[in-house]
Order: structure tokens, then sequence, then C-alpha cells
């Protein structure tokens, strides 16, 4: 513990400056205390409580199970573990789609409980009006747009999203209706590029090439936590879960050896 002073946290001003002085936005998932403390500690500038959280924490094939409780329980460790970064939280399946008073609702409880600064939320045109609403709340939205993992069953199954019109359309349209920046999702490079141009706001991309003003990843992809599927658009830096099962096993046989606990892990008189 230290009594140095908290440091200032990244707004939607600042997020603004990045994308006019062409300095890129880092974005990541956190969904607990630890990993918000070291994404903040890396200086990465939005933390995302993303509903991923149903897929690379509770272990379900979709987002879909995924509550307002579990975005409240989760965004109420991300926001403890920061001192610098954005915390955004997203609006659960089917909070966003159910119309202006149930989302203004639905965020405002998110903003409440949890403490964070902003809240995403998957759609565009068809959601102009609840935009538009949760920000005269004082409510900041990043609008997602592309694909919309919400809407998987919809879109026929986690497919790169190439109607430029559609795309364009949705974005310009949140920005319009007071989104503070627009996240597009497995996107052709060119359309992303094209969206990133037109807006004032910064996009943030995932799957959507290199133009983007910025980048999320899902944090347990970039480290290699988890086992299974990783899409084309993940680099991988680390592999920690490898790391972790070959310490397991380490100590599981150092306990059979009888060299764990020794001398330096054991109270004496
Ligand atoms: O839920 C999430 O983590 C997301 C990112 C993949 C963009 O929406």
């Amino acid at each position: 513990m230290t009594s140095s002073q908290p440091k200032r946290r990244i707004t939607i001003r600042d997020l603004q400056k990045m994308k006019t002085r062409g300095q890129r936005i880092t974005m990541l998932t956190a969904y607990d205390f630890p990993t918000a403390q070291l994404l903040d500690e890396a200086g990465v500038d939005v933390l995302l409580v993303g509903d991923s959280l149903g897929m690379v924490v509770q272990g379900h094939s979709t987002t879909i199970p995924v509550t307002l409780n579990h975005m409240i329980y989760h965004g109420e460790m991300v926001t403890r573990g920061s001192q610098r970064a954005f915390v955004l939280v997203d609006l659960p399946f089917p909070h966003g789609q159910l119309g202006v008073q149930d989302t203004l609702r639905a965020a405002a409880k998110l903003m409440k409980k949890t403490g964070c600064h902003g809240v995403k939320l998957e759609g565009g045109a068809a959601q102009a009006d609840t935009i538009a609403a949760l920000v005269d709340a004082g409510i900041p939205v990043m609008a997602h747009v592309g694909l919309r993992p919400q809407s998987v069953h919809a879109l026929g199954g986690y497919v790169v999203q190439r109607n430029a019109e559609r795309v364009l359309h949705d974005a310009t349209t949140a920005q319009q209706a007071g989104a503070f920046s627009v996240l597009m999702e497995c996107v052709p490079d060119a359309i992303a590029a094209e969206v990133t141009r037109q807006l004032t706001v910064p996009t943030i991309g995932i799957g959507a090439g290199p133009h983007c003003d910025g980048q999320v990843l899902v944090t347990n992809d970039l480290l290699g936590w988890n086992s299974g599927y990783l899409p084309k658009f993940v680099r991988q830096y680390a592999q920690l879960r490898q790391m972790a099962v070959d310490a397991v096993t380490q100590f599981k046989n150092d306990l059979q050896n009888g060299d764990f606990p020794g001398q330096a892990e054991t109270f004496q008189e």
C-alpha cells in the first residue's frame, strides 16, 4: 500500500485528442481486479468489461447468457483495480435492444453500481434513439457495429461483415446520436478505413484491419491464457496457460518427491 496520489483518469476528451493527434488508442478486456491492475500498469487506455466474459470466463458458447448482474459483479472489480484507464462496461443482451427506457435503466445501474465511466452498446442506426437518450442522461456510449456477437444467431454465425453501406450507416448514425466512439468488429480493412476517415470520433477495431484509431483484443487471447479456438485477428504475445500448467505440474512433482514444503516454507518453533 502506498500513499501516492491516484493517477488522473483517461476521459473521452483524451480519447478524442488521441484521434486528432493520430495517437493509437489501446483497449483490452478485463474481468477482474488483478487483470485491471496489470493492464493499468502497462498503460492500456481503455479497459473493457466485455460480455465476452460469458465465453472466456463462464465457458458459454455465446455471450447471450450474460446478465446485468454478472456485468455489475465484474465491472466493480475492474474499476477497483484501475486508476488511470477509462473503464467501459458492456450492456449485456437484451439490454440495449429493448428500447430507450429499459436501456437507460440498465446503463444507469451499471454506472452507479460499478463506477464505470461509460457503456458499450451493440448496434448502430437501429439504436440511435437509445444512444441519444443515454448521452442526454450523461452516459458516454461506445457503439459496437459490424459483427455484433449478441446477434450471432441472426447474423448466421461469427462471420465477417462485408456490407459497407450498412457498416458506414450504423457508424455515422451512432456518431450523430452522440456516441463518443465506434467499435467495428470483423469488418474488411477497406471498410474500416473509410469509416475511420469519415467519422470525427475515434474508431476502435477488432478484426477490422490496421486503419482504425485504436485496437481492442480479448486479454486472455493475447496472453495465451485460455485453450481453444483463436480468431484470425488475434496475435498472441505470451503462452501463460502452458506456463501455468508447467508450474502446477512442477508443484505436484515437488509434493510427491517430498521437496515441498521445505525448510524455507515451514514455521519452526
Ligand atoms: O465483449 C467483448 O469483449 C467485446 C470485444 C470483443 C470487442 O465486445
